[in-house]
């Protein structure tokens, strides 16, 4: 049964991504092993594709000449091959924010003494959130696209979001009934908001200007090359479509159009937010998704039939009401199919987690039933390891569905993961759901803990949950490749963080750890939150201490590994974390000791002196790696403006306020705060000092929470308009060696190991 569903829905889902050249690949090894276009062959083998079997299987062996000879039976199963050899074997990989480095493999190429085999337990691979494309990929370059791409290739994705440059073929919709630029401008949300725009939260523009036209074109462009690059590498895109959300001002154009304001998020005012939602029953939403779509193919081609659609995504529907649920659903799913015959409509499930009250279960069952063919759909269960929905709407009522680790919100910064959850959890649910057709990665932002996401991506080609102890070992093998030996410390480093950090099984922490340095100074135990954007640690912070002291000591055996860049970031990020969490008893004994009627003034002072100098030393640990500095985020954004100042100063402002504020005065405040060089000297340490001068001049008895936010929120709104007027810092940035030396001897109560 779930076999010929399956094959069935995979036949439709799949007929255009099977375009089966292996040019891409050849295109891979020539931008990442240009020294080795000749030493690869790729050749696709229908002969395995048995019937019934739907999955992705690769058979990698070394030809007598050395040559490596890769077989399989689609592009995605030969890029995983080519990836496995290329780990297994070679020990080389291509990372995130740090960039390919698969030109550290040895020549001539490893061999294989036996080939290495490979079968997917899923036939779908998936990556990216809706708010991905906001938190991590906003400003990225055509580049920075490359890299990504090459990366999810390698590590199977065979069905990523393709959400970039949209705005085109919307504003070219909303044209062609008749909106003016200037009622389109009220509707369209700037650059680093767009996500929430495209699902209907939020509207129109703040910081002083609306959406250039030049960044719908160059969004745009950017997506002309980003689609072919995916479908040539394997990759089924998953597109656009036409969700319904509208300007206010349709109602101008089409009189009697269904119109109804959606529900107000994340507290916006008005203008901001209750988007036009123009009901799918009425026809012209059926004219519109016909001309999106069309306009689409036009621009792109014929390359996919697989939509991402969300209509409710933390927008509340109109009526509960089963019927109109239901209706909803039908007639969306009839606008999609008259546009496309092929079309399956993706969404993403997490309304049902976030909106758990609204959706019961009942309500759940009658929106999906309005899409009558099972095969039509495809439902995101979007943080699966945490807060599955699978199983109490029995496996989404037979829609098929992918397994996804959310892991992380907002691009939050912290070292996390929940191994068990994302090996065991998900075999499980493989096996007991019959409609679970893929994995997937939905991280808000894209930030750091690759191999939690890798771990995930390969758990796809395993029957049995992967053993992470072998896991890891295998990471740090590759990992650090390039640098002569591989010093055990470094095994030892990982090995020591790997239950305690990264295998979280305490349900009240569900998401990457927030760190409290990055939060707007306040007197409630700001540390010691739980639950959603957790600060609270899960671990004994000693235990990274000792993990620290493993990786810094690693150099002295190997000391090539100073400029090896995969351990600089490594040595950055866990140094960030180690100071991070050292700040926490540091801030709590400021405000318990402020918080004692006798402390005087000198205690209280040096107190405050001491946490702002271990974010000064923060600051200059990070300053080392252009990963995390504020510079790289604002001189991505403002590039975007190719040299016209106004809109340079747009997209600055964008930058800084998604970081920050997050809204015009605050809506969603810190809720991606970073942890950047730059933000940290900039933004945190004068909230910190603005926070400790106000402790000092107020005894608790005369605390006034309300004025001291009115403080730190005038200097917040403030620090939006600043513009970027240093030059590129990376001159001023110190040798990482020396920075760390410099801490380490400064901060003895930090980084002692007891
Ligand atoms: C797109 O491809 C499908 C096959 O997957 C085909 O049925 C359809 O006719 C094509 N449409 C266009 C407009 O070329
Ligand atoms: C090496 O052997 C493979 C497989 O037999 C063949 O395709 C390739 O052309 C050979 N390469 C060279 C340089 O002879
Ligand atoms: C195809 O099947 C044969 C026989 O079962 C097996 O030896 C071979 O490794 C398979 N090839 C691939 C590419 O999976
Ligand atoms: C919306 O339409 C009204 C007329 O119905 C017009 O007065 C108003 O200027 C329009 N709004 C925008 C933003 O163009
Ligand atoms: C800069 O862009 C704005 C629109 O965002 C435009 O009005 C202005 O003319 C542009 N300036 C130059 C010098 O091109
Ligand atoms: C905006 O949404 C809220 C619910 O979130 C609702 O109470 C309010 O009536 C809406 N406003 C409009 C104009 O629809
Ligand atoms: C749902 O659609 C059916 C068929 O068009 C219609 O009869 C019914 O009134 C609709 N119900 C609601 C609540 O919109
Ligand atoms: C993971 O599996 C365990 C054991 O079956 C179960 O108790 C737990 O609730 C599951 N957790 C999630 C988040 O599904
Ligand atoms: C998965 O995580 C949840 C907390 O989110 C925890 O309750 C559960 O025990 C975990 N499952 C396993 C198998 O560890
Ligand atoms: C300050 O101390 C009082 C009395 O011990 C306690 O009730 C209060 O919660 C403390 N406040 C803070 C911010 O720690
Ligand atoms: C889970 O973590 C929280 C926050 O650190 C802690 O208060 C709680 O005791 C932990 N629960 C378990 C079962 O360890
Ligand atoms: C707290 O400060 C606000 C703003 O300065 C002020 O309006 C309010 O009266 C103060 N509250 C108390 C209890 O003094």
């Amino acid at each position: 049964m779930r076999l010929l569903a399956l094959l069935l829905w995979l036949c439709v889902a799949s007929s255009l991504a099977r375009i089966l050249s292996t040019k891409g690949l050849y295109g891979l090894v020539r931008r990442r092993l240009p020294n080795h276009v000749d030493h690869f062959h790729f050749t696709i083998d229908y002969s395995n594709i048995t019937g019934a079997d739907g999955y992705d299987q690769f058979m990698v062996q070394s030809a007598p000449n050395g040559t490596i000879l890769v077989k399989g039976n689609s592009v995605s199963a030969l890029s995983s091959g080519l990836h496995r050899y290329l780990t297994e074997v070679a020990h080389v990989d291509i990372y995130w924010f740090i960039g390919s480095r698969l030109d550290q493999i040895a020549s001539p190429l490893p061999r294989l003494t036996k080939p290495i085999e490979g079968s997917s337990t899923v036939p779908w691979r998936y990556h990216f959130n809706t708010v991905t494309f906001s938190y991590t990929t906003a400003f990225w370059t055509w580049e920075e696209w490359e890299t990504q791409l090459d990366w999810l290739a390698l590590q199977g994705v065979n069905l990523p979001l393709a959400w970039v440059g949209q705005e085109k073929i919307l504003v070219d919709v909303f044209h062609e009934i008749g909106l003016t630029d200037t009622e389109i401008a009220t509707f369209l949300t700037g650059p680093a908001f767009q996500a929430w725009n495209r699902f209907g939260n939020i509207q129109g523009s703040w910081g002083g200007s609306s959406l250039p036209r030049d960044w719908i074109d160059r969004q745009f462009d950017l997506q002309k090359k980003i689609i072919p690059r995916m479908v040539e590498l394997g990759m089924t895109p998953v597109l656009p479509s036409f969700t319904g959300f509208v300007p206010m001002n349709t109602t101008r154009v089409l009189p009697d159009a269904k119109i109804v304001r959606g529900s107000q998020w994340g507290g916006f005012p008005r203008r901001y937010t209750n988007d036009s939602f123009l009901e799918p029953f009425d026809d012209h939403f059926s004219k519109l998704q016909y001309s999106f779509i069309n306009k689409q193919r036009a621009a792109y081609g014929n390359v996919s039939h697989i939509y991402t659609l969300d209509q409710y995504n933390e927008n509340v529907p109109y009526s509960g009401d089963l019927d109109y649920l239901r209706n909803i659903t039908r007639t969306t799913w009839q606008s999609l199919k008259q546009a496309d015959p092929d079309a399956i409509w993706m969404m993403q499930g997490w309304l049902f987690y976030a909106q758990s009250d609204f959706w019961t279960g009942e309500r759940v069952e009658a929106y999906l039933a309005g899409v009558a063919d099972h095969k039509d759909m495809l439902i995101l269960d979007l943080f699966s390891e945490s807060a599955p929905q699978w199983r109490r709407t029995q496996s989404y009522y037979g829609k098929p569905w992918i397994w996804c680790q959310l892991h992380d919100y907002g691009g939050n910064m912290g070292l996390y993961g929940q191994i068990t959850n994302i090996t065991v959890n998900a075999t499980q649910a493989r096996i007991e759901s019959p409609s679970l057709v893929g994995y997937g990665l939905s991280p808000e932002g894209q930030e750091g803990n690759e191999i939690i996401y890798r771990l995930l991506l390969d758990q796809a080609w395993s029957t049995t949950p992967l053993e992470s102890k072998q896991y890891f070992h295998d990471w740090v093998r590759s990992r650090y490749s390039g640098s002569g030996s591989t010093p055990n410390e470094l095994y030892e480093a990982w090995e020591l963080m790997r239950t305690p950090v990264y295998d979280n099984t305490n349900a009240s922490v569900y998401a990457v750890i927030k760190s409290v340095l990055e939060l707007r100074p306040a007197i409630d135990n700001i540390a010691g939150r739980v639950g959603f954007q957790a600060t609270a640690l899960t671990y004994d912070p000693m235990i990274l201490v000792q993990a620290w002291h493993k990786l810094y000591y690693a150099a002295d055996s190997e000391p090539a590994l100073w400029t090896n860049p995969a351990y600089r970031l490594d040595m950055v990020d866990v140094t960030r974390q180690v100071m991070a969490n050292a700040f926490i008893p540091l801030y709590r004994s400021l405000v318990s000791t402020w918080n004692t009627s006798n402390a005087g003034q000198d205690t209280l002072s040096r107190k405050g002196e001491q946490m702002i100098q271990l974010l000064s030393d923060l600051d200059a640990v990070l300053l080392t790696s252009s990963h995390f500095r504020l510079s790289t985020w604002i001189n991505s954004a403002r590039a975007w403006a190719h040299g016209n100042d106004s809109q340079a100063s747009f997209l600055e402002y964008n930058a800084r306020n998604q970081i920050t504020l997050w809204g015009p005065t605050g809506q969603i405040a810190d809720y991606a705060s970073k942890q950047w060089s730059g933000v940290v000297s900039s933004f945190s340490i004068p909230r910190w000092q603005i926070f400790i001068k106000y402790l000092k001049s107020m005894p608790p008895a005369s605390f006034n929470a309300t004025e001291l936010t009115a403080q730190l929120m005038d200097f917040e709104l403030h620090w939006q308009h600043e513009k970027w007027e240093k030059p590129d810092p990376s001159g001023e940035a110190e040798d990482l060696e020396k920075v760390l030396g410099r801490v380490y001897s400064r901060w003895p109560s930090i980084f002692a190991e007891s």
